[in-house]
């Protein structure tokens, strides 16, 4: 149940590795549905390296996309809940909880239409104890079923997912680690089973339910937290004169550090890191564990003042004044090789520059202007012949390359770390921008060496003495 970047590709990788498993994806958004069964392939509502391959391969065979909730529950043996758990918008936890209603829902569902014995597996990633809820909904036997309805059963399962968007596929066929918590040995080993088809067993590991629905917030924090340590010391390293991706090196190299999710950027975005921290931050609270609460807001705190410093610091390069100055934004998503932008720093800090007056050509490969549009609240200023003209203030067009972003641009920003943006010749680009021009590179993507020949000032986050 739901279709979207988790329920999508997961299945798709569960349905090409056990082509004797018949895997039917339903979602209540009939449009979600009808994008997954497209003839052509690029139409697909995730984009992810692989996953259109996948699905080509298995779709209508073992792997099918449907609307039709009531037959799929009534006929499975297995049912994932993947729907979304945002953040609470209004209510008790208002800002930090997550909205269980989708999950609620789901089990509801499940509980009205299965048959027999059914194993209940959560993916969604859900606060500590969301099974207990899951179960008791579960058991409740509407009044409405008859007699033969009533013969059935479940076992609810915890199997979070740690795929990480961009690299889903990859993820999912060689996970690092399958989880799979629960309290019924026999229910655990069904599951055990499926993956055991390209899983090596030692790569799953059994718990207890609420170690496994823990274990998924606590990884998500964890992984947070190192991006905005980080992040914290790019600051550092840009007033002292050191550099952060030497440091992240020298720390790196240590065996008990390790050297991923080292990279400063413009802040961590994506559905899951700032909605899961808030939630363990909830949690937290609701314990009484205030203290604790305190250490993982800090997570946070430093992740949207990353964000706020990298729109001062260009606002303070163009000296202080964005008004008529055309930016380049090259990347909007939340990360490179994903269309996704939840809760992506492009979108606040475009939305800062807006204000502030600048004219944005903004790039992405795989992001639509529709979205774009979306998120930034603000429809694209589309003139006549397509061009921005100099006089004006707080608008953004919509880039179909790079060059065109870059055409009597000021600044160009990099955004997001997608390849195109690390083959771009600043040499030639430097002729079509208007001078003095500068390029952020918060990505640390960009070969110092190449700009230094340029006309282009640059500047990288947390890198000390450039251009002095
Ligand atoms: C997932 C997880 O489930 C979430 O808990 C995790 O923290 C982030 O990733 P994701 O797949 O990214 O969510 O969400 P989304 O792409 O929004 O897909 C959810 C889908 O579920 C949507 O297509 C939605 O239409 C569907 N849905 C939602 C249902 O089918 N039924 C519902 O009741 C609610
Ligand atoms: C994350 C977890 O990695 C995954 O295990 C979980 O299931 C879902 O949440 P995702 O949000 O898709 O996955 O992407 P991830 O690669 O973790 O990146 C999250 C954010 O951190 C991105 O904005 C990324 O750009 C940023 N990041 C990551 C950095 O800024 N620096 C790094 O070194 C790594």
């Amino acid at each position: 149940m739901g279709a979207g970047y988790v329920g999508g590709p997961t299945m798709a990788v569960i349905a090409s590795n056990c082509p004797d498993v018949q895997v039917t994806v339903v979602d209540i958004n009939d449009n979600q549905i009808s994008k997954w069964n497209d003839d052509n392939l690029k139409n697909l509502p995730v984009f992810e390296p692989g996953l259109a391959e996948l699905v080509e391969r298995t779709r209508f065979k073992n792997l099918h996309f449907s609307t039709n909730i009531e037959e799929s529950i009534k006929k499975a043996d297995m049912v994932f809940i993947s729907v979304n758990t945002p953040t609470k918008k209004k209510g008790i936890g208002a800002g930090n909880a997550s909205d269980l209603r989708w999950i609620e829902s789901s089990a509801r569902l499940v509980n009205r239409y299965a048959q027999g014995y059914t194993i209940v597996v959560e993916k969604s990633t859900v606060p500590v104890k969301t099974a207990a809820a899951i179960e008791v909904i579960l058991k409740s036997i509407s009044s409405d079923l008859n007699e033969l309805e009533n013969h059935k059963s479940f076992d609810v399962l915890s199997n979070p997912e740690f795929l990480a968007e961009g690299s889903a596929i990859k993820d999912l066929q060689q996970p690092d680690r399958v989880l799979i918590g629960g309290h019924k040995k026999s229910a655990i080993e069904a599951l055990e089973k499926l993956y055991l088809k390209w899983v090596p067993g030692e790569k799953i590991i059994k718990t207890n339910l609420w170690s496994s629905e823990l274990s998924k917030l606590t990884a998500n924090a964890f992984l947070a937290q190192r991006v905005s340590s980080i992040n914290a010391i790019s600051q550092l390293c840009e007033v002292t004169g050191a550099d952060v991706q030497e440091v992240a090196k020298a720390i790196g190299k240590d065996s008990r550090i390790g050297s991923r999710f080292l990279n400063s950027g413009p802040g961590f975005g994506g559905s899951c890191f700032k909605k899961d921290i808030l939630n363990l931050v909830y949690l937290c609270n609701h314990f009484g564990l205030s203290e604790v609460a305190n250490y993982w807001e800090q997570v946070i705190s430093i992740n949207q003042h990353q964000q706020n410093r990298i729109y001062r610091v260009i606002v303070n390069k163009l000296f202080d004044n964005l008004s008529e100055k055309k930016i380049a934004i090259l990347g909007f998503a939340f990360k490179a090789n994903t269309n996704d932008t939840r809760e992506s720093p492009a979108i606040e800090i475009c939305q800062k520059l807006l204000e502030e007056g600048a004219v944005l050509a903004i790039h992405d490969p795989k992001v639509s202007e529709l979205k774009i549009s979306q998120d930034l609240g603000k429809k694209p200023y589309i003139s006549r012949d397509n061009k921005l003209k100099s006089n004006m203030n707080g608008v953004w067009s919509y880039a179909k390359d790079i060059e065109e972003s870059l055409i009597s641009a000021d600044a160009a920003l990099i955004l997001c770390e997608w390849d195109i943006y690390r083959k771009v010749d600043w040499n030639q680009m430097s002729k079509i921008m208007r001078s003095p021009s500068w390029l952020f590179d918060t990505r640390n993507i960009v070969d110092e060496y190449s700009v230094d020949r340029t006309k282009i000032n640059l500047w990288k986050v947390g890198k000390g003495n450039l251009n002095e």
